[in-house]
């Protein structure tokens, strides 16, 4: 038996990275996972096998209407919401001066309020159960600043708050409430920022400041996810958990390598 059998996962950002691969590992550990994005990937066909009761839904995370159909559909089709993770967001910033009010709404739309929608989506159901797991995908840049992030970091610092938010108002109803604040994580996402040969030096510099001295990978950050969806957790709530190898433990500035620490 896996350890998500009988759950009923719903996950946003399904079709790339770190979602699709929370939807691989929970349809593996036995959930029937309804994933939500723009576009369905063609990677789903290989989840609908591992779990054939799960279901893909298209829609911009911004929509309200579409959010809480999405969520009475699932509720309606499979009777309850166990899990929800929100995957969905994107990559975006600036300094303050040169940052338009429309990038920097555009990214809090998608990254804050796309997971307040999408939280709401959910909780009916999560309520008239009185259980449920809500997963949000923040940042280590929501745990701290950085050069550059600006609205990205503003956004995901909100997504930490409100997580534990979520976890103050509805703990008594059973319902737990954690986000993970992943490292830099090989995706499509960053794939898009430091692809370049222009962000070689930038990401060898970030690289480093991976303890482990490497960046993850989305699977990684699904047994993260795995763990806090699943009954393993049941007495954790209100977490803001980094899965960052070592990067917001603390400053490096190369003394282990120099100490022959390699
Ligand atoms: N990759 C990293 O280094 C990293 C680090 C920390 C946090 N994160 C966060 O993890 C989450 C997943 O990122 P990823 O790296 O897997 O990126 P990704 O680009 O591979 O996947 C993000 C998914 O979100 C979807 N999406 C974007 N805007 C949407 C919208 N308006 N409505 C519905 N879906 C939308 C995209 O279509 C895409 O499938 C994001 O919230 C990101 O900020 C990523």
């Amino acid at each position: 038996m896996g350890r998500m059998t009988g759950k009923v996962a719903y996950v946003t950002g399904a079709a790339s990275g770190i979602g699709l691969a929370c939807c691989t590992r929970f349809a593996a550990e036995g959930a029937v996972v309804i994933g939500a994005d723009l576009i369905e990937p063609e990677a789903w066909k290989e989840i609908a096998d591992l779990a054939p009761a799960s279901g893909f839904s298209t829609f911009d995370v911004r929509d309200e209407d579409a959010q809480l159909e999405a969520g009475e559909a699932v509720r309606a089709t499979h009777g309850r919401i166990d899990v929800l993770v929100t995957a969905a967001g994107v990559a975006g910033g600036g300094p303050i001066h040169s940052l338009s009010l429309a990038e920097w709404q555009r990214v809090q739309d998608i990254n804050l309020t796309g997971t307040f929608l999408s939280a709401k989506a959910v909780l009916p159901a999560m309520i008239a159960q009185r259980s449920g797991s809500i997963v949000t995908i923040a940042s280590v840049e929501g745990l701290e600043g950085c050069e550059g992030g600006s609205t990205y970091n503003a956004s995901k610092g909100g997504v930490v708050l409100l997580t534990k938010n979520i976890a103050c108002d509805y703990g008594l109803l059973g319902i737990r409430a954690n986000t993970i604040c992943p490292g830099f994580i090989d995706t499509p996402m960053f794939r898009s920022v430091y692809g370049s040969d222009a962000t070689a030096e930038v990401r060898e510099a970030t690289r480093r400041q991976h303890k482990l001295g490497r960046f993850g990978r989305a699977d990684e950050i699904a047994g993260a996810a795995l763990f806090l969806a699943s009954d393993d957790a049941s007495f954790v709530t209100g977490v803001a958990l980094p899965v960052d190898g070592g990067y917001t433990a603390g400053h490096g500035y190369g003394v282990a390598a120099m100490m022959g620490l390699t």
